[in-house]
């Protein structure tokens, strides 16, 4: 089973909870820290790597590239960890709040925005829907259930708005605007979510997403999501699928998705 930055593990007395947010920091993320002594290290391997098989085919016959592709995969291995290395840095230095209600404003057009994206993958219907008035977010907002992860400058680039369906946390939007897009803004902003979510004592959260969309239904997977079959949906759950279908959103396949916040793996 994959696991995510969501599998939790299961609290016990007196051991510290494991947050979404560790979990992102130190789970999927994981990664050599390189020091001036890792990278000294790794070029000296790449170096070592060149000669030894340099020395090894001075007694064979061949092209003389072999040396210079046995010196390069280490240096592969340095370029792969440090871009994974730098995404996860990134992804400490985004700063997520609570929204307040100043904020609302600034969310309408990043929920917007995010239209690009599924015109260019064909589904303008999606893209051509509105987003909600800025009051929408309102109920969530005095809530305490919409998050904004914000800039230098403290302005919403991102946000993740939380509903009760069901009696259960459901992540109704996240968006993250296209221009900040890949820095895993919108894996902290689901972390913090699932972090409330957790801390309220709920055991799972739920959301509706499109099933072959990259950035959704395969995304929220690799973050530790899992399909909810429709035979496990409450009524609130089963009237939004309903609305979905009227609306024609069920063009493209749709599914629910739960996260599991009690423990490790799935709940079904
Ligand atoms: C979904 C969304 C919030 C992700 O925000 P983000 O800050 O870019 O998210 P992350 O950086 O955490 O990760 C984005 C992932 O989606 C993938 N992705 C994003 N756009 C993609 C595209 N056009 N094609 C393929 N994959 C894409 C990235 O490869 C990345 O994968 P990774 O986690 O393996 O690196 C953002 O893409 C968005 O606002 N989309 C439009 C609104 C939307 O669809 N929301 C979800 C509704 S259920």
């Amino acid at each position: 089973m994959k696991r995510g930055y969501a599998d939790y593990e299961p609290l016990t007395p007196g051991r510290r909870a494991v947050t979404s947010i560790d979990r992102l920091r130190r789970g999927p993320f994981r990664t050599a820290q390189l020091n001036l002594v890792g990278w000294s290290a790794l070029l000296a391997s790449c170096l070592a790597a060149w000669l030894l098989t340099r020395y090894a085919m001075q007694h064979l016959s061949g092209p003389g590239w072999p040396p210079w592709c046995a010196a390069a995969l280490p240096l592969g291995a340095v370029f792969v960890i440090d871009r994974r290395r730098d995404k996860a840095l990134r992804a400490k230095q985004i700063r997520v709040r609570l929204a307040e209600p100043t904020d609302l404003e600034a969310l309408p057009a990043i929920e917007k925005s995010g239209d690009v994206a599924f015109r260019e993958v064909g589904m303008d219907l999606v893209a051509d829907s509105e987003p909600p008035d800025q009051t929408a977010y309102l109920p969530a907002c005095a809530a305490r259930r919409l998050w904004v992860a914000c800039d230098a400058h403290d302005e919403p680039i991102g946000f993740v708005r939380v509903e009760l369906v069901d009696a259960l946390p459901h992540v109704e939007q996240v968006s993250v605007l296209p221009s900040q897009a890949g820095r895993h803004t919108g894996a902290v902003l689901l972390a913090h979510a699932a972090d409330w979510a957790r801390g309220a004592g709920y055991p799972r959260m739920t959301l509706r997403t499109f099933t072959e969309v990259p950035w959704n239904g395969p995304y929220y997977e690799r973050l530790g999501w899992r399909v909810l079959p429709e035979a496990d949906y409450g009524p609130q759950l089963q009237a939004l699928a309903e609305h979905e279908r009227a609306f024609g959103l069920t063009r493209w396949p749709r599914q629910a998705m739960v996260l599991d916040l009690t423990g490790p793996g799935v709940i079904y």
